[in-house]
């Protein structure tokens, strides 16, 4: 499927410039017919039978071995989750973390990943990534690390700015056990999620699956001890006993669909896309905080209140998000087009 093919599946681009991924991605037709399908299914023929029960297990296997591929994992360390937040709990709350032990983190964190973390009992340090060079983020990182430091909790995209983590090079710094928020990264750019001890993702942003749905890379699951548990850890040895409720069988279907739409050129497009859009930006005379070469958001100021500007751009038909820093983000996605980023200018010149 062609750019232009892959974006007339998505009926809002027609009517909007879609930057808004980083909170939840448009949804595409196929994706809600196949939701629509299976609900039809349960509407018809009752929910509660040997055949539909056996249908939904085969839908949830099927769709934890397209994860475990997506982001390239054996099946076995895959949980299907509701999402990121749900990911990062279960983690946080299996390490049962206690008051003599620390967790770095970074002071850019969204409170998915932050407030499981303020929650744990265990003492959070903040490496100071916001307003630095990336380069500067692994020492930043390294500083907050003492003798106590249980674990390191980051985020791989950072959703205030789009900076982009060096995991890798975190985890052979450290050796610590490293869980990371992957929300603003998986289907956005390329991710191996073996790169973390836990990576956790959503499916309702860059793979522009229905809303509850997610998934959890658990390397070692004997490391975690969950303090919630449900019908997995009856009956599954793996990582899937971790699972606390499988998403429904209908957001088990749409991001099914929505990852088989999934385009070979998505990564490449976008990072010629998002690196259009900075430089307009930029040429409109905005304030931006993203370094180039980084994740797919852009981060940008103008004056003025940016819930405001948030609502005066959506009258215009440009869909951008106001962060709580004051800042605003566009999120661009691989079904953006040149068109769309023209309009953003546009609307960002007027408004400026
Ligand atoms: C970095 C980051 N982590 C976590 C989340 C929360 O994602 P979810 O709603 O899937 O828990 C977001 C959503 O905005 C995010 O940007």
């Amino acid at each position: 499927m062609t750019p232009a093919e892959a974006r007339g599946t998505f009926p809002a681009l027609a009517k909007l410039v879609y930057l808004n991924a980083g909170s939840i991605g448009p949804l595409a037709v196929p994706t809600v017919e196949a939701m629509r399908a299976q609900e039809s299914k349960g509407l018809e023929r009752g929910r509660g039978s040997a055949s539909a029960f056996l249908e939904v297990f085969a839908l949830g296997i099927g769709l934890r071995r397209r994860l475990a591929a997506l982001v390239g994992v054996p099946v076995e360390s895959m949980v299907p989750t509701g999402s990121t937040t749900e990911g990062c709990n279960i983690v946080i709350t299996g390490l049962r973390l206690g008051p003599d032990d620390e967790v770095v983190t970074t002071d850019a964190e969204h409170p998915g990943l932050l407030r499981p973390l303020l929650a744990s009992g265990a003492r959070v340090r903040q490496a100071r990534v916001m307003g630095r060079p990336a380069a500067e983020a692994l020492d930043a990182v390294l500083t907050e690390v003492t003798p106590s430091t249980r674990l390191v909790a980051i985020s791989h995209v950072l959703w205030r700015n789009g900076q982009v983590l060096p995991l890798a090079e975190i985890k052979r710094a450290t050796g610590l056990p490293l869980l990371v928020d992957g929300a603003q990264a998986v289907g956005a750019i390329p991710v191996e999620a073996k790169v973390a001890d836990y990576y956790a993702f959503s499916g309702q942003k860059w793979l522009c699956g229905p809303e509850g749905t997610g998934g959890l890379y658990v390397a070692d699951p004997a490391s975690l001890q969950p303090r919630m548990q449900g019908f997995a850890a009856e009956v599954a040895t793996d990582a899937l006993r971790l699972a606390i409720t499988l998403p429904p069988p209908a957001s088990l279907a749409g991001l099914t669909a929505a990852l088989d739409q999934l385009p070979d050129w998505g990564f490449t497009r976008a990072v010629e896309l998002v690196g259009h859009c900075r430089a307009l930006l930029l040429e409109s005379g905005v304030e931006v905080r993203t370094e180039p070469g980084q994740g797919t958001l852009i981060s940008f100021r103008l004056l003025g209140d940016p819930v405001a500007i948030e609502q005066q751009a959506e009258q215009r038909g440009v869909i951008i998000r106001s962060l709580p820093d004051g800042w605003l983000r566009a999120s661009v996605g691989r079904w953006n087009d040149h068109d769309d980023l023209e309009r953003l200018g546009a609307v960002v010149r007027e408004l400026s």
